[in-house]
């Protein structure tokens, strides 16, 4: 397939400033003259921003690298995942056409494609929503025929289920991704044969899918906004953004390795950090379950424990200082506090307010 820019191209192109605070940070995990390494991740974070790599975010992404512009291009024309027109304002349904969906009705779903989009692939529909293109694998082959549709997948399709899910999607809703046919995950279609007691407090749909609901942004594509940025490498937070005349800026100057003395310097991107007031031991009555707290697991619980929080309250008391001070000191878990809000799930909880997650916790429905 030939691969080229579209005919119409916009004027210009510019990362929004979470974005761009985004890709100067992925420019600093490389070493000085390795920025070319960012150029997939800037290229795929164009995408999500705008639907489609057009010319001039190619040109912005070289810029910011210093790449020559037919470097970035040829990463851009050679990976299909990068789209090359504008894509559907709603979704781009990608179909996998290979062996075991070709064989359990792909040509159905490709069928729903051309009635309800286009007759053609990256052809937009007429309301602008939708776009689709037939994909090699996707490897969730055991529940063919299959789409990936943003960020997930939609399995065991017939052509009437694909049609209601492009309606329901275009209405406004937001599918529920994962088997169609009430398989669960990839089990025999006739019923598990083994491991029988997996079905004992399992969660509603299987981890993916699961995820997928808990998150709700199955078709939202990524913004920059969705977690905090967070540069452990530079410190803490995310590196200074440079932009000028509007344009693409070039990254931000590296952080110098530390010479002499590093310990009395506060890295440029540093929060500041204050370590919370914690507890010897919890108090009489015991200490809450912090595993209600999304994002909390025993582990955690455990190294919270350690460093003296046992108590709801304890964290809704946290400001950013102390956000920043534990989210640094989880060994193997930084960044979760914030990541994951545990302050505001914690004053809830603090407050006797059951959460979503809480009330999967209190059923049973995590393990
Ligand atoms: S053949 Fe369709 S996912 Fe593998």
């Amino acid at each position: 397939m030939l691969r080229r820019l579209h005919k119409d191209q916009p004027e210009a192109f510019a990362f929004t400033p979470a974005n761009q605070a985004w890709a100067e940070a992925q420019i600093t995990k490389y070493p000085e003259g390795r920025q070319a390494s960012a150029v997939i991740p800037l290229l795929w974070r164009a995408q999500e921003q705008e639907g489609w790599l057009s010319r001039p975010a190619i040109e912005a992404v070289a810029a910011m690298l210093d790449m020559a512009y037919i470097r970035v291009l040829e990463v851009a024309t050679f990976y299909f995942m990068f789209q090359l027109v504008p894509t559907g304002s709603i979704a781009h349904i990608q179909v996998c056409g290979t062996t075991s969906c070709m064989i359990c009705g792909a040509e159905d779903l490709i069928a729903v494609c051309r009635e309800k989009i286009a007759d053609q692939p990256h052809v937009l529909s007429a309301d602008g929503k939708f776009t689709w293109e037939e994909v090699e694998c996707l490897g969730a082959c055991a529940n063919a025929p299959m789409a990936q549709i943003g960020k997930d997948y939609y399995e065991d399709l017939t052509a009437k289920r694909f049609g209601e899910i492009l309606d329901e999607l275009a209405a406004g809703q937001v599918p529920v991704p994962g088997p169609q046919n009430g398989r669960y995950a990839a089990e025999p279609l006739s019923g598990l044969t083994s491991l029988k007691d997996f079905d004992s407090g399992r969660t509603q749909y299987n981890a993916s899918a699961q995820l997928a609901v808990d998150l709700g942004d199955t078709v939202k594509r990524i913004d920059g906004t969705e977690v905090p940025l967070t540069t452990p490498w530079l410190g803490k937070g995310p590196a200074p953004t440079a932009a000028k005349d509007g344009k693409a800026a070039k990254p931000a100057p590296k952080a110098e390795a530390p010479k002499a003395a590093p310990a009395a310097e506060t890295p440029v991107t540093e929060v500041a950090q204050s370590q919370p007031e914690g507890l010897s031991e919890a108090r009489e009555g015991g200490p809450d379950d912090l595993k209600k707290i999304k994002g909390v697991g025993p582990k955690l619980e455990t190294l919270l424990h350690e460093l003296g929080f046992f108590h709801f309250d304890q964290i809704a008391g946290w400001g950013a200082e102390e956000v920043a001070w534990v989210d640094e000191n989880l060994q193997g878990f930084k960044g979760r506090v914030s990541r994951d809000n545990w302050v505001d799930q914690a004053a809830k909880l603090a407050a006797g307010e059951v959460t979503e997650f809480s009330k999967r916790v209190e059923d049973g429905d995590v393990y």
